[in-house]
């Protein structure tokens, strides 16, 4: 069966292993893997902007030998022009593997069912799991106990979903506090409660962003209103008031924990500029973790 990343649920906890020790190989020895996918070519079909995996992903296949192209919406919509299956289909005798970036994750699965080289989401509005991937390698670079403590604090969205999945199988715990209205989907905190019961995983979910950030080694924050949200900005601004991540909130915390965004951050909303650059602030090595991850990702899928 063709191999796919579209969700943290398509990787075993030992692929998770796997890919955490590539990774780390390829951070410290980037020269060991410079002819790894000498040949191949990867396609990137993007609904939405991007910076970080976009050119994370390209410059992963430069760095290893290969080569990429990039359709943004201006130059391909995907399932407009003909079907979303013969699309997949031919683009599968042209590419060896396809990053997606979708709003509908339906569409990736669409894509995914009929193609025949390995597809990897590149973000949907129900996961990131490139993005979770180089956050637990990130993590794990900093925290050295084996359940490092995650606090989550906004929005139950994408970036939030990649991680419970995560964290739930590699057994660690992530605390998250969300206004109600915005939770993560209950179908999803189902799966990854019980996934966390295999595992000794503690996920849950606290009242207040002070609560969650108590005992964590690291807080973890996103965007409130994510791409395509744009039309409900004001209703959500207003429901996240009390969920900035400053220094006030941080000043609660035990230990001052480590601080991850995954970008791209609206400063002055869902974190402020002094915590974007304090000193345990991790977000820019986080993002330069996205090309070690996605190079490890390539090779794993296309070997
Ligand atoms: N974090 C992340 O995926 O960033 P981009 O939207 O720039 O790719
Ligand atoms: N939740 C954000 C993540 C961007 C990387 C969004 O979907 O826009």
């Amino acid at each position: 069966m063709t191999k796919k990343l579209l969700g943290i649920q398509d990787l075993t906890l030992k692929e998770i292993e796997t890919l955490m020790a590539l990774s780390k190989d390829i951070k410290a020895h980037p020269a060991k893997y410079a002819k790894k996918l000498s040949g191949k070519s990867l396609g990137l079909i993007f609904e939405k902007p991007s910076t970080r995996t976009r050119i994370s992903f390209q410059v992963a296949m430069a760095q290893m030998g290969g080569e990429s192209q990039y359709l943004g919406s201006q130059d391909m919509k995907l399932g407009s022009r003909e079907a979303l299956h013969d699309e997949a289909r031919v683009l599968s005798r042209y590419w060896d593997a396809v990053v997606l970036r979708t709003f509908k994750h339906t569409t990736i699965e669409e894509f995914a069912a009929h193609s025949t080289i390995p597809v990897i989401n590149g973000l949907s509005n129900q996961a990131h799991p490139c993005q979770a991937l180089a956050d637990l390698m990130t993590i794990r670079e900093h925290v050295k106990s084996k359940k490092p403590v995650l606090a989550y604090i906004g929005d139950g969205n994408n970036v939030l979903n990649s991680l419970l999945y995560i964290f739930a199988k590699t057994g660690a715990a992530l605390y998250y506090a969300c206004p109600k209205k915005y939770l993560p989907d209950s179908e999803v905190i189902r799966e990854v409660e019980a996934i966390a019961k295999k595992t000794g995983a503690v996920i849950a979910e606290k009242e207040t962003p002070a609560e969650v950030i108590h005992s964590a080694d690291v807080v973890y924050t996103d965007v409130w209103v994510s791409m395509g949200e744009e039309s409900i900005r004001d209703a959500k601004l207003e429901a996240f008031k009390g969920y900035q991540v400053n220094q006030a909130l941080l000043a609660k915390a035990k230990h001052k924990p480590y601080i991850l965004h995954c970008l791209p951050a609206h400063r002055g909303e869902e974190i402020t500029d002094d915590v974007m650059e304090d000193a345990k602030s991790l977000i820019f090595d986080q993002a330069e973790n996205r090309l070690h991850a996605e190079k490890a990702i390539l090779i794993w899928l296309l070997k």
